[in-house]
């Protein structure tokens, strides 16, 4: 008789790693443990991105990608705006590395810039008042919410999940300096969890952004929240 062995799925591994790839925008994309898997919401945020540079008349942006990881945002952002210039940042080299194999996989070493910086740290200022626009898909899991995740997403370097003790300190570092590296006219947009867009939204007008907005998933969850420099 065949023997049944059930899995365990405490232990889990996500199948895109098992697999060694991921979609994104419907671009194949090399994943492994050291980066984070793409979700439908940095789709999302890529679009809501791409579509407020078109409404600029933007072609050409100069971008600010900060938590690259596999380098899915900075990939996207040039699929759909081909003249774009993005420098895209990880702390992890691991991820760099991974976002370097995909960067070339698909062509784009000469738009992509691939910087090993913790948040702002390796951009000096030269880079002051140059970006059109930062984008991030920081990690904002809560402490208290790290705990309580699925195994597959614990499965997920811990380094792009954990947001600390609220889920909001990479926000606050955004704010804080973002607009420093705008150019006059340029706006910022973030990826947010399911029930963190009312808060981010008021940390952005804080911040004294304007026409700051929300952009919802089809589950109708705000997951994308931007806003603009202004003078
Ligand atoms: C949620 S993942 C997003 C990855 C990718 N952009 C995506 O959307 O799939 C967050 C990323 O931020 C990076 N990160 C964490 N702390 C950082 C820091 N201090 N400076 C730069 N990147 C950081 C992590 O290594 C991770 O790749």
């Amino acid at each position: 008789m065949d023997t049944i062995v059930l899995r365990d799925y405490s232990e889990t591994i996500p199948y895109q790693y098992e697999d060694g790839k991921a979609c994104f925008l419907g671009m194949d994309i090399a994943v492994d443990p050291r980066v984070f898997i793409p979700r439908p919401e940095t789709e999302l945020l890529v679009e809501a991105t791409v579509s407020m540079c078109r409404a600029m008349g933007w072609e050409m942006p100069n971008i600010l990608e900060l938590g690259t990881g596999s380098g899915i945002i900075p990939l996207g952002l040039t699929k759909m705006m081909p003249f774009s210039n993005v420098f895209a940042a990880d702390i992890s080299r691991g991820a760099l590395d991974v976002a370097r194999e995909n960067v070339e996989k698909h062509g784009k070493e000469g738009r992509v810039h691939l910087v090993r910086s913790d948040m702002f740290s390796a951009f000096g200022e030269e880079h002051l008042g140059s970006f059109d626009v930062i984008v991030s898909n920081p990690p904002y899991i809560s402490h208290a919410d790290l705990d309580k995740l699925d195994a597959w997403v614990k499965a997920e370097p811990q380094i792009a999940l954990n947001g600390g003790p609220d889920g909001l300190d990479y926000y606050r570092t955004i704010l804080s300096r973002g607009p420093l590296y705008l150019k006059k006219r340029g706006f910022i947009a973030v990826e947010v969890g399911y029930d963190q867009g009312r808060a981010v939204r008021d940390m952005f007008s804080l911040a004294g952004l304007s026409d700051v907005r929300g952009f919802f998933d089809m589950n109708g969850y705000e997951r994308v929240v931007t806003g603009w420099k202004n003078g």
